[in-house]
């Protein structure tokens, strides 16, 4: 599969994605297609093929050689847009909803704090008030073996970004980072929440981590690492500074009550703080500059903004579906941790 030849060059000029696709693997024309019609198993070989040739693009390691490179960047655009073509029409009803007035485009944003895909699920009550700690660990090891890491999509997606927007996000990530002290970087402290919970990396090829996840983790390294996806990237890293202080309260809640100590749970009880902040910097030193300069960006970074919630509420579900339902909560009210910040 890794095998470069002439066919594989040709995709570089394609402009229909799954009509070109043949030339490459009639196999993995067929898996896309079923994929893409929703096909469970075929949905899991997808993202898991991607998680996995992201894994090889991103990870630190010994160089691939060219041609093994080139051949993974074909092959990673190519599944990348497929899924966020298809993708796409989910949102297309909502998207056509955001106004184009920045202050009235800056409303809408907020209002999806509540009435946004995946907001004030019940997962997240079952997490704060009835979960065992074997459901956070099934919570976590799903959370934790996609996370991109928020320090690194902020740092790739502000390349060439604008000066006074790229020093908020260079704030932004000096937080990420602890502000330059290792024990209060993000990713240190979320590391103590695995620990906590003897969370050991899952085995082999994604072995036993559902594919909505994956399809999440996938979606925002492709928005950070490609220019073309500047806004969406924006757009959906906001969604996350917006919508991750309630999910991380009740997060917080749950570890406390199963007896963690604070350092354990620090990770969610700092974003249940700290992303208040983050969004309020995202909204006047990001956002409000960005749509100064281009108003029509509106489009781009709502598309990014929604996908991103929709993409946190097909893990909600599954998660929900494996967890509230077997244990039948006691806490019946209607109706998601994706990545804090
Ligand atoms: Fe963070
Ligand atoms: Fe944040």
């Amino acid at each position: 599969m890794h095998e470069i030849n002439s066919a594989h060059l040709e995709l570089l000029d394609s402009k229909n994605i799954l009509s070109n696709i043949p030339s490459v693997n009639d196999n993995l024309k067929i898996l896309i297609q079923a994929a893409l019609n929703g096909n469970e198993k075929s949905l899991n070989e997808f993202h898991k093929l991607l998680a996995t040739i992201n894994q090889d693009k991103f990870c630190l390691q010994k160089p691939l050689n060219p041609e093994h490179e080139l051949y993974l960047d074909i092959l990673r655009t190519q599944l990348d847009t497929a899924w966020l073509t298809s993708q796409k029409v989910r949102i297309q009803e909502c998207l056509a909803t955001a106004p184009e007035e920045p202050e009235a485009f800056i409303a809408w944003l907020e209002s999806l704090l509540n009435s946004g895909y995946g907001q004030n699920h019940i997962l997240f009550d079952y997490l704060e008030s009835d979960a065992t700690l074997a459901d956070f660990e099934f919570f976590m090891t799903q959370e934790l073996a996609t996370e991109a890491g928020f320090d690194d999509l902020v740092a790739m997606t502000q390349v060439q970004a604008p000066h006074h927007v790229k020093l908020e996000l260079a704030r932004n990530y000096w937080d990420e980072l602890g502000n330059g002290s290792l024990e209060k970087m993000h990713s240190v402290q979320l590391g103590w929440v695995a620990e906590a919970l003897n969370i050991q990396s899952p085995e082999g090829h994604y072995q036993g981590i559902h594919w909505q996840p994956l399809a999440l983790s996938n979606m925002m390294l492709a928005y950070a690492s490609r220019r073309s996806y500047f806004y969406q990237s924006i757009g959906a890293l906001g969604a996350i500074e917006l919508t991750a202080p309630s999910r991380c309260e009740k997060v917080t809640k749950g570890l406390k009550r199963l007896g963690l100590t604070n350092c354990q749970y620090r990770y969610y009880a700092l974003h249940a703080v700290l992303d208040i902040k983050h969004w309020q910097g995202w909204r006047d030193d990001v956002l409000r500059p960005l749509l100064a300069e281009k108003p029509k960006a509106y489009l781009p970074i709502a598309e990014g903004f929604l996908m991103r919630l929709l993409a946190g509420d097909d893990c909600f579900n599954v998660y929900a579906s494996q967890l509230c339902n077997r244990n039948q909560p006691k806490n019946n009210s209607s109706d998601n941790l994706a990545l804090a910040s």
